[in-house]
């Protein structure tokens, strides 16, 4: 990958090290020997031309990082989707139901939900991501109570879902009804948050491939959510990935499952149509 001069990051008067991470062009992806994820794709037409070419955060760890996706058995995200497995069969609530008692087997019920999410959901009029979908189940339906968004249980259930989906092309609906929630998210792209004044934008679409600390920065997909991370030792969702990235910029931040991160994660997910779902994946 070609490097881009440093504008905003050297702005920001971070140290920047030498580029020593920059993955060959030709590295590809494909889980358990089988599952093949497209990690390159073309840009969706409504980016007009802001990215040349559309990539995974994969391509931009190293080759330990990589592998470690490549086997499930080498995959420490695995781990959460096994427990949210046994979350899945559990019964709870008041209705004594669990998830499988109304929706089976996951690999068959679940294939393709975490592609084409978040959604507008005609009965409830609003934009809807997969752990609200979750919730909607758990208080509506089996008599228990919402999980915290992003946390233990709904995380753990959130990537079992979106292992179910992995190698199927990311394809959110931006149109109709949920067009106004991909336009707020676009805004809050593009805004200029916290004492140094940078937007999503200015580092995942204006630096990605440069170093930025120790870090080799990425174009910010979420494909690859829940992302188990090597700095935290956990798996850990969109939201609070945005809210990390957000308190970098010294700014104040919303809340995982706040109505900016809903429509951020739709609007984020727009720029990786396309993209294979990794789903729990392997990041630094
Ligand atoms: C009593 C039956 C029932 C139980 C128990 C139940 N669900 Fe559901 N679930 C449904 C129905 C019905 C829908 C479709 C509702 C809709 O979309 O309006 C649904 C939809 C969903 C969806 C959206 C799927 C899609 O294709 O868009 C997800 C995700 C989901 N449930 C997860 C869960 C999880 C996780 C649990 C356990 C914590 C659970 N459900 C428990 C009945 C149930
Ligand atoms: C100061 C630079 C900076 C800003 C501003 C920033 N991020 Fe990040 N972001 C990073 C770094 C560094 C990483 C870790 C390396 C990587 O994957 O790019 C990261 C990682 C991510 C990831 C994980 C990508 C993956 O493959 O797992 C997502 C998603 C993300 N950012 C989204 C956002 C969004 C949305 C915003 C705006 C609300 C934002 N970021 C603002 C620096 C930034």
């Amino acid at each position: 990958m070609k490097f881009k001069t440093m504008s905003v990051i050297a702005a920001v008067a971070m140290a920047l090290p030498t580029f020593s991470m920059a993955d060959p062009d030709d590295d590809k992806l494909v889980i358990n020997g089988e599952i093949e994820v497209a990690t390159k794709v073309a840009p969706a037409a409504h980016l007009d031309g802001a990215l040349s070419e559309v990539m995974s955060g994969w391509h931009f760890r190293n080759d330990d990082t990589q592998a470690m996706e490549m086997d499930d058995f080498d995959n420490p995200g695995m781990l959460g989707a096994e427990n949210g497995m046994a979350i899945w069969e559990a019964a709870e609530g008041s209705e004594g139901k669990s998830c499988a008692d109304c929706h089976g087997d996951p690999a068959e019920s679940m294939k393709g939900v975490r592609a084409s999410y978040p959604k507008f959901d005609e009965k409830a009029g609003t934009l809807m991501t997969v752990q609200m979908k979750m919730n909607e189940c758990r208080t509506e339906r089996m008599g228990a109570e919402a999980w915290k968004y992003d946390a233990g249980k709904a995380i753990d259930v959130e990537a079992m879902i979106a292992s179910h989906s992995r190698g199927m092309p990311v394809n959110v609906a931006i149109d109709g009804p949920a067009a106004p929630f991909w336009e707020k998210g676009k805004e809050i792209y593009y805004t200029r948050y916290g004492q140094l004044e940078l937007s999503c934008a200015s580092c995942h679409e204006e630096n990605y491939g440069n170093m930025i600390r120790a870090d080799h920065l990425s174009q910010g997909q979420i494909n690859g959510f829940p992302t188990y991370r090597l700095k935290n030792a956990k798996l850990n969702g969109v939201h609070s990935r945005f809210k990390g990235c957000i308190r970098d910029t010294r700014a104040h931040t919303f809340s995982p499952g706040s109505d900016e991160f809903i429509a951020l994660e739709l609007y984020v997910a727009s720029r990786g149509m396309g993209l294979g779902i990794e789903g729990p994946s392997v990041r630094n």
